[in-house]
């Protein structure tokens, strides 16, 4: 039974019958409703007001500075514990929560294992340029495994904000540009997060975040308000986390900024008309982290009280680490201030989620198993997969790619060549060793007969320190001086010098994209591109690889290096799958989740515009900038592979059909070229007139496709009311028009195999 069906149970029995620690979960499927609702009833009318408020408290564990999280858990002041990752310290807290607490309420404990928690797996927008839910689904699944052993009931993950800008930090958390690709990635990391159902074993809660908008950011800037119409929040912003709902995630986060002048943790439209209302989201909301106290700090609420009022009411039950939830709720309970049942519904959330997850049953991790667990070898299997499938081939002229084995020797060179921290990316569990096999490990162990050097060159740095590097294991390196950093620019020309083939590894280091990350340029930073120019200068093969969580507007690199593999944040297999993709043992077949910008001025560009007066091929089209070409580098959907392929049989079986049937496309897609190779067929529509103004190209149907050479597939898809609906601005609901749709398929979002359908009434 999906989990949305259970809250209207909590809330319909009352009975107080069954404790809190009846039956345990049946290892084969969820607890049922009837008795997760008797269960919570019955606790909560033991409950004083303080209990109940603790419980949608949420305190920073004790690996933050500071933090005495036993204190109010023994109180009953605590629901759940975060930033804390130890095993044993776990252990000791649900100890003290279940044995000395007034009412035994088990405590959840919540991290942000966003990419990995031992396993490091791509970061979140390599795995989107799979294009292959399964293997996003699979990394959420290992993840889960290695954190639910090591203690961690709940993950703040997956982020699901869509990311049109790629001066965005967090644009690295999540799957790109598109709510069709988005929709299908947040749905495979919530299965994968949470199982076949919230409380299978292994498994953690989910909790879909940033609710809602936070990637549209103004300029990029992290934090900053969102002015987003209803019409494209619903379209565009919103559709993962539906998808999300579906497929009945756990938990919700809100998002810190305002949008549309309402905070989201705030804001009532958000919380509670949409994901309650329309959606029957069932689980509970907690806050970004200070995301209730911020409410003072933006100037929505007068005060703390205000602010904990109006979050509650707003439909936020669990606060993230301010103390405004304890500080003044139970006083505006009793005062009549906040109604008592909103309170209770808001528990009733937190306490059925902890029942279903079996937390009473199973409080305790066991620290005997913790280790073979993180040690599993099938996960970093896993991990190398995934990390070869997220790899886009961005440019291979003359078929540089892939390299022969027989290569006497290579010059490693950049700054991310050798760091393990920068090839797992951001967003590493407290207390995490990196552990990446590096580019230079990964080629090493490749070719173990050949020759190669390695020099890093000058160094990159953050211009302003992230606010995150405290928490990054080891010494702090004091910045290159200028002397020393031409020292190393040297070094890396001479390196090379003495190569056949050169590697370049370049891009972003971690702490580059994420929280707080964002850039007002998306050029390589620091001296990279000059050493670039340096090391193709010298005549020699040249291969880019880029590590980096956000497109790069690498252009003169696009015109002037052979190759260019964009390696994403790859991971703990990361330097593994690199060499095996520069040396034809896996084949790419990524693609791009986001379009690649030409500069950082043209951000927000996205292939999901609307058309203008003057369309693309019109003679005004090219003047939208005077000072270069508007078009992205590379466009959405794009990705190379090392054999070639071809479309053809485009079909539209029933060229007419009434709105509400559905109408199938076929295409014959045939790898024409000598290995075998995968390619992610994509379908497009455009609806040429309607109610509004509909966007130039969607993507509404994709598949990741095997072919051995020769090989021919035909490859079928379904547009239905599904997929051509939209939400009308001029008519204010959902609509599916009655209008003429082009369809285009083909190998990224320039396709140019068409058809046509006609919707008519
Ligand atoms: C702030 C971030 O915005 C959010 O993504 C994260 O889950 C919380 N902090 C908790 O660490």
């Amino acid at each position: 039974m999906r989990n949305h069906q259970w809250a209207a149970a909590v809330i319909a029995l009352t009975c107080g019958a069954g404790a809190a620690s009846a039956a345990p979960p049946p290892a084969t499927g969820p607890i049922p409703d009837r008795q997760v609702a008797q269960r919570v009833e019955a606790l909560l009318a033991r409950m004083t007001l303080e209990e109940k408020v603790g419980q949608l408290t949420q305190v920073a564990g004790g690996l933050f500075p500071g933090a005495k999280p036993e204190e109010a858990i023994r109180k009953g002041g605590a629901g759940s514990v975060l930033w804390l990752n130890d095993t044993r310290k776990f252990n000791e807290l649900q100890k003290v929560a279940v044995e000395e607490s007034r009412l035994k309420i088990p405590v959840l404990f919540g991290l942000d294992v966003i990419h990995g928690y031992r396993t490091i797996f791509p970061v979140p927008l390599a795995m989107a340029a799979s294009w292959d839910p399964s293997v996003h689904e699979r990394a959420a699944d290992v993840a889960a495994r290695e954190a639910r052993a090591a203690g961690i009931h709940w993950t703040f993950a997956p982020m699901v904000d869509i990311a049109r800008d790629a001066r965005w930090g967090r644009i690295v958390e999540g799957a790109g540009e598109d709510p069709y690709l988005g929709s299908a990635m947040a749905a495979a990391q919530v299965r994968g997060f949470q199982g076949p159902y919230l409380g299978a074993p292994d498994h953690v809660l989910a909790c879909a975040k940033h609710f809602g908008a936070y990637g549209a950011a103004e300029g990029g800037r992290d934090y900053d308000p969102v002015y987003v119409p209803e019409g494209r929040l619903r379209n565009v912003y919103f559709p993962p986390f539906q998808a999300a709902v579906k497929a009945g995630v756990g938990s919700f986060m809100s998002a810190y900024m305002d949008l549309n002048d309402v905070p989201a943790g705030g804001n009532r439209w958000l919380l509670t008309d949409v994901l309650r209302k329309e959606w029957g989201f069932p689980g509970f909301v907690v806050s970004d982290a200070m995301g209730v106290g911020n409410l003072v700090t933006m100037g929505f609420a007068k005060d703390r009280a205000d602010a904990a009022r109006r979050a509650l009411g707003a439909g936020l039950d669990m606060e993230m680490a301010s103390g405004v939830f304890p500080e003044h709720l139970a006083r505006l309970v009793k005062e009549g201030a906040v109604p008592a049942a909103q309170l209770d519904d808001a528990v009733r959330r937190v306490l059925a989620v902890k029942v279903r997850m079996g937390l009473f049953e199973t409080p305790y991790a066991d620290e005997t198993r913790v280790a073979s667990v993180l040690a599993d070898p099938a996960h970093r299997a896993e991990a190398r997969l995934a990390a070869q499938r997220s790899m886009v081939l961005l440019r291979n002229e003359k078929k540089t790619l892939p390299l022969a084995k027989t290569v006497a020797s290579l010059a490693v060179i950049g700054p991310l060549a050798d760091s393990r921290a920068d090839t797992e990316g951001s967003w590493m569990v407290f207390g995490h060793v990196p552990a990446a096999v590096t580019v230079l490990e990964g080629l090493r162990a490749k070719l173990p007969a050949a020759k190669i050097a390695h020099a890093p060159g000058p160094e990159i740095r953050r211009r302003v320190p992230s606010m995150f590097d405290q928490f990054m294991p080891g010494p702090k390196k004091p910045p290159q001086t200028p002397e020393q950093a031409e020292a190393a620019f040297q070094q890396a020309v001479e390196t090379a010098k003495g190569a056949d083939v050169v590697i370049a590894v370049m891009g972003e280091l971690a702490n580059m994209s994420g929280e707080a990350a964002s850039r007002a340029s998306l050029d390589l930073p620091g001296r990279q591109e000059e050493l670039l120019k340096a090391l193709v200068a010298l005549g020699k093969p040249v291969v880019l690889v880029l590590l980096n969580g956000r497109p790069l507007s690498i252009n003169w690199a696009a015109e002037n290096v052979p190759a260019i593999l964009e390696a994403w944040q790859p991971g703990t297999e990361g330097g593994n799958a690199v060499a095996d993709v520069l040396f034809g043992d896996a084949v790419p077949g990524g693609k791009l989740p986001v379009t690649f910008p030409r500069s950082a001025g043209h951000a927000p560009l996205y292939y999901a515009h609307n058309l203008t007066h003057s369309p693309e091929g019109s003679p005004m089209y090219n003047v939208r900038y005077w000072d270069g070409a508007p078009t992205p580098l590379f466009p959405f959907g794009h990705g190379l592979s090392y054999t070639s392929f071809s479309f053809a049989n485009l079909k539209v079986a029933t060229p007419q059909v009434k709105a509400g049937a559905p109408a199938t496309v076929t295409v014959d897609l045939t790898n024409t070229g000598s290995v075998a190779g995968d390619e992610v067929v994509q379908l497009y529509v455009h609806q040429k007139s309607g109610s509004d103004s509909r966007p130039v190209r969607e993507l509404k149907g994709f598949r990741r496709v095997s072919l051995a050479p020769g090989e021919t597939q035909a490859v079928t898809f379904t547009l239905g009311p599904e997929q051509l609906r939209y939400w009308s601005t001029s008519q204010g609901k959902w609509v599916q028009d009655a209008a003429a749709f082009d369809v285009w398929v083909g190998s990224d979002s320039t396709a140019n195999l068409h058809a046509e359908l006609q919707v008519v009434p």
